[in-house]
């Protein structure tokens, strides 16, 4: 499909998947470059505009980043942020000095609101500043269009030729008026139509879905995770039975979730769904095994095992369907700005069954719009919203060695805390939260008899990568009734505890 787009050059900026999901979020669909990317290709692709991210590095720095110049010549807006407005400043002739303190924080500005790029913007308004250089001297044809009191030249303009520049960061929710500025980059500058929305990209996809498929075979691995499911629906609402989709139950779910699955996909959708029921075969294999990276690798090679057994029977499939997402396959502009996945769900896969193509129908989108195209698809909230769940799922969560009778403990005091974190409504705010049960028991006592059960750790993070975490403030009271319910409901445990450890230095998960 022909669509608008906007290119969003990395120039190693932390920023930069949050550039382009506020972009996307004003139906306006965009793609992350490296700022080496060919400019052939930069042309080929079309874009209505061009936004420079920022990055760590001065524009003096022999290494400094910096992109093909031909990019000025083609005619395309450019909007230039942070180390990304310097350094079109810097190689269009005009002058970027070190600044003799660094500017950091929020700032009040003065701006032109004349300007395209402020329209309804307040003559005064907050930003976020982060920059360690500024800008003496704009390049020849550039106006300033907002200021501060410690930096004279916070926004610039080249209204003949469209270019823009912002020392502030308008992707960045303290600066209020951020959203607007943004909007009118698009929409007043580039001239965008914002075409780009989730029900028209589901019709979209399952039409070419259709196309390509034709009347071949599909399989997919589902993990009852948000990204499988919504690319199996997506493919089942594309070709209907000719999708099987295969749920392996490694018995290290969480309480109930592998009838949810079931439900949902044998009642919902139009596909064929095996469940195979390998709890017994992985509480086997993981007996007696306490070392980590030890229960991930005999359940990562157990889960093939069992799927490839599930293939067989189905035979030579066409094609294999993966839900992988945009932030899995955007192409780091600098250093390690983009993040890599190490572990997958499903990984590996691809070597263990027979089949011709993979097909990646999320492949172009972000999370939130995952789950917006989920919503849309008819897929419930509740498998939508659901929370990142590791692949080895509470295996990893059950400090020592593994039992059905540690799982069921477990499930159970984790369902509790989820009801509990749920019914205060924090369930959306919350990165991630589980239940761990560790592997020390202790002493209690309960209706006066003398207990010695386990001790169960509660752990809640705020996040927005998962590569660094805070944990959650959740209120005492809270906290307080989860505890009394576990206690009182869960077998077995008799003592409860909350992490209040960040990330670094601890990890998220328990191993
Ligand atoms: P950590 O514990 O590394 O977790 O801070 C970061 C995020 O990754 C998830 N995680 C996993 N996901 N297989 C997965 O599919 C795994 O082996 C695994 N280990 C951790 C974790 O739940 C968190 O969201």
């Amino acid at each position: 499909m022909e669509k608008e787009m906007i290119i969003v050059l990395d120039f190693g900026g932390q920023n930069n998947q949050l550039i382009a999901r506020k972009i996307r979020e004003q139906n306006v669909y965009c793609e992350v470059l490296p700022y080496y990317t060919d400019l052939d290709r930069i042309k080929g692709l079309a874009p209505k505009g061009i936004i420079f991210t920022g990055g760590q590095d001065s524009v003096h720095d022999p290494d400094a980043p910096k992109c093909d110049s031909g990019i000025f010549s083609l005619g395309i807006p450019i909007l230039g942020i942070g180390y990304g407005c310097q350094w079109m400043t810097h190689s269009l002739g005009g002058k970027v000095s070190k600044a003799p303190v660094k500017e950091h924080g929020k700032t009040e500005l003065r701006v032109n609101n004349a300007s395209k790029l402020f329209h309804n913007v307040s003559e005064n308004t907050i930003c976020w500043m982060s920059n360690t250089d500024y800008i003496e001297t704009p390049a020849s044809g550039f106006t300033i269009i907002a200021s501060s009191d410690s930096c004279p030249v916070a926004a610039i303009e080249d209204k003949t030729r469209d270019f823009y520049g912002l020392l502030f960061h308008p992707e960045i929710v303290h600066t209020e008026e951020g959203t607007k500025i943004l909007h009118n980059f698009l929409y007043e500058i580039c001239q965008c139509s914002g075409d780009w929305k989730m029900a028209s990209f589901n019709e979209h996809m399952i039409e070419s879905l259709r196309n390509k498929i034709g009347d071949k075979k599909v399989l997919c691995a589902l993990s009852g995770g948000v990204d499988s499911s919504v690319a199996a629906v997506m493919v089942s609402k594309a070709v209907g039975k000719q999708l099987t989709c295969i749920f392996v139950d490694h018995g290290l779910l969480r309480k109930n979730e592998g009838d949810e699955v079931e439900e949902i996909f044998t009642t919902q959708f139009d596909v064929n769904f095996i469940r195979v029921n390998a709890q017994q075969r992985f509480y086997d294999k993981l007996a007696g095994v306490t070392e980590p990276e030890q229960k991930r690798k005999i359940i990562g090679e157990e889960f093939i095992r069992v799927f490839e057994e599930e293939a067989k029977k189905i035979g030579t499939v066409d094609y294999l369907v993966q839900g992988t997402i945009y932030p899995d396959v955007i192409e780091s502009g600098v250093g390690n700005s983009a993040v890599i996945k190490s572990h997958h769900n499903v990984g590996g896969l691809p070597d263990y069954v027979d089949f011709k193509e993979i097909i990646e129908p999320l492949r172009d989108l972000f999370k939130d719009e995952v789950r917006k195209s989920g919503l849309e698809l008819g897929i419930p909230e509740k498998l939508v919203f659901r929370q990142p769940f590791p692949g080895p799922g509470l295996a990893i969560r059950i400090i020592g060695d593994i039992t059905p009778e540690k799982v069921a403990i477990l499930q159970d005091a984790d369902y509790v805390y989820r009801d509990e974190i749920a019914k205060a409504g924090l369930d959306r705010e919350i990165g991630q939260y589980f239940a761990v049960l560790t592997n020390l028991r202790s002493v209690g006592v309960t209706d006066d008899e003398r207990t010695y059960d386990y001790t169960v750790a509660l752990r809640a993070v705020t996040t927005t990568d998962f590569m660094t975490a805070e944990f959650a403030e959740l209120p005492w009271d809270l906290l307080g009734k989860i505890s009394s319910r576990i206690v009182n409901e869960v077998k077995h445990v008799n003592r409860v505890c909350y992490d209040i450890t960040g990330k670094p230095p601890a990890t998220i998960e328990w191993e």
